[in-house]
């Protein structure tokens, strides 16, 4: 195996989209940023430099991260920022896991623009199980405001209302050519007749869903979240912030130029939302030159319609891993999360700019009714290891507090979130499942739920309110897929399961950025095993401190 070692330098670079230029934060000059290519086994060492002048840190999304949580990322929670002038290597080896992931800022919402592919292929010798894509390609999907992105959150988390929608869609940074000053830069996949070719897809946008579809291709799902999954083919895929699917493509068509086109899976009823579509192209090689002065616009697909909910669940219901696989059974920890949002009281004398939700409230969200916060003067794992009091509780509930219709629009009275720094313990080695049941208190929407440091099975997923009593004979213990990411379906619910084998803090959380700084999040502490290596290892000496 090898070690690959490099240097990211976190920096204000001018970047021109939709004919403006923003001083936009990258990472080596680079938007998005390098894509990382490595091999399963191997091992990363990424010295992270920051010369920006905002505080930063940088997560591995997907990476189990085995005994290593002090180079999984999230600020506050493995460590604390990276300030401006600072430094930290991250070091890591890839066990086990194949397939697509990618690495992001995890730090306010500077992955905006702080993002890139981390490939990860079969051991030196091995192979896909499927045959040898002629080509492979990543396309990067994620989202361009027209404005400085740290303006965007400042505003925000200033007002607490929901944030402006994004002005683009991107594939690889690129809004594409059905856009405004966005032709040249424009995403070209070259393709060669009657090939078969993979193409990884990310979605790192930060608060949107989003469909893809390539015209008149089939696409054939192989891998979601650096695991294989039994292949399924498909029109459109659908992919929550965080999420990654591989799709093989054989290029059957007549040679031409076909569109690549991403756009909004909005879930929200009456929000707000980016209605732009992104686009890239298919190219085949041989496709006819136009005559001169001419254009030859490449074929559009059509899309879902935004709100096409039955088209979502039915793509997410599609997955399973290729063969039997362990799901844990014999559960000690049977947790029941309601996930949502929700409206707060604004504080008596609070300004109209704060409270910018109906009636003088402002927006919330929680998990059990907790709304999360970051500590301040440690991270809760360098609390958690060095036993230092008082920057987190251990009360964050099991159930919710009160049950209800989480499916209905019920009294507030109701679910007024306490806010705190709350985590639930997990023993080593402990057999945990999780129903994730979406609330509607004020808003009924998908959520796409990460939980850093491990993969999990996803058992079941439905609409309404899970029922313990019938919803139990919909468990799929055979095959379920493997993920990092699971989308909770509006007005429904998902259950996952997992082994709490890798000892460290672990972050679950919404992938919608707006939704995290809301509150949607708590943490899992998992507690060292006995044996020497279930144990997580020293923290580095250059970790940084708050
Ligand atoms: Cu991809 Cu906590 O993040």
């Amino acid at each position: 195996a090898v070690v690959h070692s490099h240097q990211f330098v976190i920096q204000a670079t001018p970047v021109k989209r939709l004919c403006n230029t923003h001083s936009t934060i990258t990472v080596n000059g680079q938007y998005p940023g390098p894509t990382l290519e490595v091999n399963n086994g191997d091992s990363l060492e990424i010295k992270v430099i920051n010369k920006a002048q905002y505080n930063v840190t940088i997560h591995w999304h997907g990476i189990r991260q085995m005994r290593t949580a002090w180079s999984d990322g999230p600020e506050f929670v493995t460590q604390c920022p990276i300030r401006p002038g600072g430094s930290y290597t991250y070091r890591f080896t890839i066990q086990g896991q194949e397939g697509t992931l990618w690495w992001h800022a995890h730090s306010s919402w500077l992955r905006a623009t702080v993002y890139g592919g981390l490939i990860i292929r079969p051991k030196e010798g091995d192979s896909y199980p499927f045959p040898k894509p002629k080509r492979e390609s990543l396309l990067l999907l994620g989202e361009w405001w027209d404005a400085n992105p740290m303006d965007v959150v400042r505003e925000a988390t200033r007002t607490g209302a929901t944030p402006n929608v994004s002005d683009a869609f991107t594939i690889n940074g690129q809004p594409g050519d059905l856009l405004k000053c966005s032709s040249n830069g424009t995403t070209i996949v070259p393709v060669d007749s009657g090939e078969t070719n993979l193409i990884r897809v990310v979605n790192s946008a930060l608060n949107q869903q989003l469909f893809l579809t390539i015209a008149n291709h089939k696409l054939t799902v192989v891998g979601a979240d650096a695991s294989y999954v039994k292949p399924f083919t498909t029109s459109v895929l659908m992919l929550g912030p965080g999420q990654t699917t591989d799709v093989l493509i054989t290029t059957d068509q007549p040679p031409a130029r076909y569109y690549i086109a991403a756009r909004a899976y909005a879930s929200a009823q009456g929000a707000p939302f980016d209605n732009t579509t992104t686009t890239a192209i298919l190219e085949y090689k041989t496709a006819p030159c136009p005559a001169k002065g001419v254009s030859i616009k490449p074929i559009l697909p059509s899309l879902p319609a935004f709100n096409d909910t039955a088209t979502a669940t039915a793509f997410g219901k599609s997955f399973r891993s290729p063969r039997k696989v362990p799901v844990p059974t014999d559960i000690d920890e049977s947790l029941f999360f309601a996930v949502g949002l929700g409206l707060q009281n604004c504080p008596p004398g609070a300004s109209s700019q704060n409270c910018q939700g109906p009636n003088g409230t402002r927006f919330t969200a929680s998990m059990n009714n907790v709304s999360f916060v970051l500590p301040s003067s440690f991270s809760l794992l360098q609390s958690h290891q060095q036993g230092i009091p008082g920057v987190f509780t251990t009360d964050f509930p099991a159930a919710p507090p009160v049950q209800f219709d989480y499916t209905g629009n019920v009294s507030r009275s109701l679910w007024q979130p306490v806010r705190g720094t709350k985590v639930y313990k997990l023993k080593y080695g402990a057999r945990v499942q999780i129903v994730l049941q979406g609330t509607s208190i004020f808003t009924a929407e998908n959520h796409p739920i990460h939980l850093h440091g491990y993969d999990f099975y996803i058992i079941a997923e439905g609409f309404g309110n899970f029922n313990p009593k019938t919803d139990t004979a919909k468990f799929n213990l055979v095959d379920p897929p493997l993920r990092n990411t699971a989308s909770v379906p509006v007005q429904g619910w998902t259950v996952i399961r997992f082994v709490a084998d890798n000892p460290g803090v672990w972050l679950l959380h919404c992938h919608l950025d707006v939704h995290i700084t809301w509150g949607l999040a708590m943490s899992f502490i998992v507690e060292d095993g006995a044996g020497l290596l279930e144990k997580l290892e020293e923290a580095p000496a250059d970790l940084p401190i708050c």
